[in-house]
């Protein structure tokens, strides 16, 4: 459902997403929902975690508490440190130049489903790298972000309707 990917680093600095009873509220016209309530865990460098539940326990609002964008929602209390950095005490303005689509990213429930059917695979990467500003070699970062994601460069000249669900699936994982 979801991603985060955080650049890893190679010095010793071991812990690198943790979260600390964290609690999301969406705020309606008949009161609280309670959406995320005291949830804590802690990413070593290098782990991954999957988070199962049934339907509406949370799962994204989890995702969406992390990477700040949660609408129509408010974080409550609890603490997240990303990298160290105790994000929840970050401004929007350092959020975004410092962590958001740079070291942590996420992918939507769905989001295959945003693929423009009208435009290329490659297209689509180089249109996310142009929007964050990217100065880099294009060509070459969007062949590495597909093979790391298992595909081949073969995919980058193709259509949406070209691909299985998993491999759009991959696509907006490499775009994140
Ligand atoms: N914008 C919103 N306003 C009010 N309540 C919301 C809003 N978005 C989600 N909720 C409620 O928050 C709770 C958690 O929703 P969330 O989307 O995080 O669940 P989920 O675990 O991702 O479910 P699913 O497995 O179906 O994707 C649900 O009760 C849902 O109705
Ligand atoms: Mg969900």
């Amino acid at each position: 459902m979801f991603l985060f990917d955080i650049d890893t680093r190679s010095d010793h600095m071991a812990q690198f997403l943790l979260v600390e009873d964290l609690n999301t509220h969406y705020i309606t016209e008949k009161g609280h929902v309670h959406a995320v309530e005291n949830v804590s865990f802690n990413l070593e460098n290098g782990e991954s975690i999957g988070i199962a539940g049934e339907s509406a326990c949370g799962k994204s609002t989890l995702g969406l508490s992390i990477i700040r964008i949660i609408p129509g929602g408010k974080i409550i209390s609890g603490k997240i440190l990303a990298d160290g950095e105790s994000i929840l005490e970050l401004s929007e303005e350092e959020f975004d130049k410092k962590q958001r689509w740079k070291k942590i990213s996420m992918v939507f429930q769905g989001a295959m489903n945003s693929l423009d059917p009208v435009f290329t695979v490659y297209r689509q990467l180089s249109d996310v790298l142009k929007q964050h500003g990217f100065e880099g070699d294009y060509s070459d970062t969007i062949k590495w972000a597909v093979r790391s994601v298992g595909l081949k460069e073969d995919v980058l000249q193709k259509y949406p309707h070209e691909l299985s669900g998993g491999m759009k699936q991959r696509i907006v994982i490499a775009m994140a």
